[in-house]
């Protein structure tokens, strides 16, 4: 009888020893001690032992009993402690490891020369004024003195969104909206994007331009000069050569492209300014009368001049770059170089 109880007690403490997971060691008690387990059915079995036999045999059973929940339990801690430590070892963070790395945007070239150009004119009193890019006929062109049937409407291949409203083929409308809502004196730049029909290495149907004017009782075309010149030797350097040559414009009178000596032969010739050494890089004027009078301004009283320049051109010639789509690939390789 007690040889019986002896190999129980051994083959359980067995089983409990090689157990390797907590779901085994359940299973374990189960067979062992669970309702119909191996040790609940010997306790059954006392009622039919003789009753000098159940005393000493129930001590053992008990005892043995109360031997395999302890070994249960503690091998449960051991098992429980080793799955902790498994799970700590997979969920580490090894901080030694290097990070991943992410590729970090940088400022696009014309946004740039566009905060380049803004800080010049704001650091000569001229304020930030916007205006629409979808436009109406009448500040593109009318208002700008350019009618219906005037020829300078063919420079400027306009997208038509109806007959009246268009993509505005210029900044110069900005002009006409500020000066509708305020008075002078008015020392402006309105920058902001433009469009036209026309693509090819230096033309995109969306581009960049920044318009600048200047209105009150006595501005002279000395005015225009001595800013444009501050606004060149800033962008370009002090050494820049700079020249007016006569041009029409329907919005200023007289009117006036201005050229800067070759930034990348400085004047020897070479393919960029076709060899004159002279690179064209805005159109400017005096302001027409007749655009005063479209706003309620009295010529009589008010002078101003005005000027218009392609930032994608500036940024183009500030670095030498030949191609202006390259601007709007968005080829990170380009776009790192700045
Ligand atoms: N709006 C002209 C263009 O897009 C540029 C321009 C020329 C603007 C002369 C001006 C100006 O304000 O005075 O071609």
């Amino acid at each position: 009888m007690h040889e019986e109880l002896l190999r129980l007690k051994e083959e359980a403490l067995k089983d409990i020893a090689e157990a390797e997971e907590l779901k085994s060691l359940q299973d374990i008690r189960v067979r062992y001690l669970g309702k119909k387990g191996l040790v609940t059915e010997k306790l059954k079995g006392i009622a039919g032992l003789s009753k000098q036999e159940r005393p000493e045999f129930g001590r053992v059973l008990n005892e043995i009993k109360a031997l395999i929940e302890s070994s249960i339990s503690r091998k449960e801690d051991i098992l429980k402690a080793a799955d902790k430590q498994r799970m700590l070892r997979s969920e580490a963070v090894d901080i030694s490891l290097p990070g991943y790395f992410t590729t970090i945007g940088r400022e696009h070239p014309i946004s740039k020369i566009l905060s380049e150009i803004t800080q010049v004119f704001t650091s000569l009193g001229f304020t930030v004024e916007e205006g629409p890019e979808v436009e109406s006929d009448y500040y593109n062109f009318e208002a700008l003195n350019i009618p219906k049937d005037h020829p300078a409407r063919d420079m400027q291949d306009t997208f038509y969104i109806s007959d009246d409203i268009l993509l505005r083929t210029h900044t110069s409308p900005v002009q006409v909206r500020v000066m509708e809502r305020q008075r002078p004196p008015l020392r402006v730049i309105a920058p902001g994007k433009v469009y036209r029909c026309d693509s090819d290495i230096t033309h995109t149907p969306m581009f960049h331009q920044v318009e600048g004017f200047m209105v009150d009782t006595d501005i002279r075309f000395s005015d225009l000069k001595g800013i444009l010149e501050l606004f060149i030797h800033a962008m370009f350097g002090p050494e820049t050569s700079i020249r007016f040559r006569p041009s029409f414009f329907p919005f200023t009178e007289p009117s006036a492209e201005i050229d800067i000596g070759c930034v990348l032969c400085f004047g020897a010739g070479c393919k960029v300014c076709k060899d004159t050494g002279w690179l064209e890089i805005l159109g400017a004027g005096m302001i027409n009368p007749r655009v005063f009078e479209m706003v309620h301004y009295d010529p009589e009283i008010y002078t101003g001049f005005a000027f218009g320049m392609g930032v994608e051109r500036i940024t183009m010639l500030k670095y030498g770059i030949d191609d202006i789509r390259l601007f709007f690939e968005n080829d990170i390789r380009f776009l790192e170089q700045f």
